[in-house]
């Protein structure tokens, strides 16, 4: 009995040597060789291998400064530890060695950080907390995808010897939910945040109304949300958030060092709202609620003055609630806006935005009026769009206002992969992961100067997404290689290198249960499929 219960974990044991050398797509490699420094996504600034690696045990405790900031990102690190390795890791300011996240000054800036990896363990530097969350994704990175388990797992937990030291290309790195067209939980947004953090994703843009729903509470126009939100495409129940569910996704995200963008659609891309109050309309009447998936067809009615009260009270609200910089206006596909209305719009609301301390975020139509000085436009044409409304961004630009970009054709996770995907619309073409990937954000418009690009963003609209599982198979592994685009440097890219680090993630996104595309442009190693 005790023979062959020793040849049973003997067997075991083989397996996970198996296993990890048929993960790795790579030669197999020993079971204990840990992750080189290098496989990591983002892409790191510098990488710089050298000396015996760390190993985790029973011993290591994680070291913090005093501040409440060090030793929450202390603690997130412990919980992901804690189960899978079985060990304490208690967060501790006292002693030396083990896992060190420290605060200090140096070339880091707002979110980079240095991690330093020896014999007596893991230090990770970086002016701000946010530097030293990015620094944890790393480490989580570079221990084995089983670190991920919820339960205890044989490790070793080594981290390979040496130093990287890393600061973002782009101090925007977006993902937007569309939470309108179906309606997802706070549960599930606060999914997606983790599956956005572990990528150094730092923005997380809410698109939280449109045509099919409205999906936030707004205490002075109540309807908004229980008869606006009532439904969704398809004719689903829909749902909207209480302004305590917004608190909850907001302080999450901060937990995670992501920043919410709320964006309120306007003046097109308002039926939800529409249909709520007949007063907003022309002609005073309301339209049925929509389910459908047309677009262009709504508009607030710019020349009524009660459509700027309710824009002053959705604003004034929406900004109360949220601790972010930046509100997003929308602005996009106003087709049933006169141009001229379009201007007259956008020339009122601006202004109560930065009324309410935000600053405009719009969708690059807002070129087409005058963007606000301090505003950012978010580019979502395709190779496609007509060279004039190219010049308009161009121009504008040029002019001071700040470019998030978010081509449709390269970044809209929406996009099928393939005429065979199940999922998604293909309006902007086909979207596999080496196009979505392959393009320099730095010189994607030509004549737009460098410092006008802020950062790329990821949108997921959701007319056909609904749920959790949809989202995740679009966005993995496209995802990834956005977050890349945005933190790593354009000398860094090289798509024949990068699909093998991509490759290595997907024992990851295994263990963490997250839904993917087997892309066939990846070598996903045996394990991977
Ligand atoms: C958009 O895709 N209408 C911004």
């Amino acid at each position: 009995m005790r023979q062959h219960r020793r040849t049973l974990r003997l067997l075991g044991s083989l397996l996970l040597v198996a296993m990890a050398a048929s993960v790795t797509g790579a030669a197999p490699a020993p079971a204990a060789s840990p992750t080189p420094l290098d496989r990591v996504i983002p892409a790191p600034a510098s990488v710089t291998p050298g000396g015996s690696p760390y190993r985790i045990t029973r011993g290591t405790h994680i070291r913090v400064d005093g501040s409440r900031e060090t030793r929450d990102v202390g603690e997130y690190l412990a919980k992901i530890l804690r189960p899978s390795t079985g060990y304490r890791l208690p967060v501790t300011a006292q002693g030396a060695g083990g896992i060190r996240l420290r605060l200090a000054e140096g070339p880091f800036g707002a979110e980079g950080y240095r991690l330093d990896s020896g014999r007596g363990g893991v230090t990770i530097t970086a002016a701000k907390p946010a530097g030293l969350f990015h620094g944890v994704q790393t480490l989580r990175q570079l221990l084995p995808a089983a670190v991920e388990k919820d339960s205890v797992q044989p490790g070793p937990w080594l981290v390979a010897g040496g130093t990287i030291t890393d600061t973002p290309r782009y101090g925007w790195r977006g993902a937007m939910l569309d939470v309108s067209r179906h309606f997802f939980t706070v549960e599930q947004v606060k999914r997606y945040i983790d599956q956005l953090a572990l990528y150094k994703i730092n923005k997380l843009h809410l698109h939280l109304s449109d045509d099919q729903g409205w999906r936030i509470a707004i205490d002075s126009w109540p309807r908004l949300a229980t008869y606006g939100g009532s439904t969704e495409v398809g004719g689903g129940p829909g749902g909207f958030y209480t302004k305590a569910d917004y608190r909850e996704i907001v302080r999450y995200a901060s937990s995670r060092h992501l920043e919410v963008v709320p964006e309120i659609d306007m003046p097109g891309h308002t039926n939800a709202a529409l249909a709520s109050y007949a007063d907003l309309n022309c002609d005073g009447v309301a339209p049925p609620l929509y389910t459908g998936t047309e677009v262009g067809f709504s508009s607030l009615c710019a020349g009524k003055d009660i459509t700027y009260d309710f824009v002053d009270d959705v604003i004034r609200e929406l900004a109360a609630l949220t601790p972010g910089r930046y509100l997003h206006i929308g602005g996009d596909e106003a087709h049933s806006t006169s141009h001229e209305d379009y201007v007259k719009f956008m020339d009122r609301v601006q202004p109560i935005v930065a009324k309410y301390g935000k600053t405009v975020v719009g969708w690059h139509q807002l070129t087409g009026a005058t963007p606000a000085k301090g505003a950012l436009a978010q580019y979502w044409g395709l190779d496609g769009t007509s060279a004039e409304e190219k010049a308009r961004v161009v121009k504008a630009a040029q002019n001071g206002t700040g470019l998030i970009l978010s081509p449709a054709d390269r970044v809209y996770l929406d996009m099928k992969y393939t005429k065979e995907t199940p999922l998604g619309l293909s309006w902007a073409g086909y979207v596999e992961v080496k196009r979505s990937y392959d393009w320099d954000p730095g010189a994607y418009l030509p004549g737009v100067p460098g410092g006008a690009v802020r950062g790329v963003e990821a949108p997921m609209w959701s007319e056909t997404l609904e749920n959790s599982e949809h989202v995740e198979f679009m966005a993995f592994p496209r995802l990834p290689g956005v977050a890349e685009l945005g933190w790593s440097s354009a000398a860094s890219h090289d798509w024949e290198r990068y699909k093998g680090r991509l490759a290595a993630q997907a024992e990851r996104w295994n263990v963490l249960g997250i839904e993917w595309y087997r892309s066939p442009q990846v070598p996903w190693g045996a394990g991977g499929g």
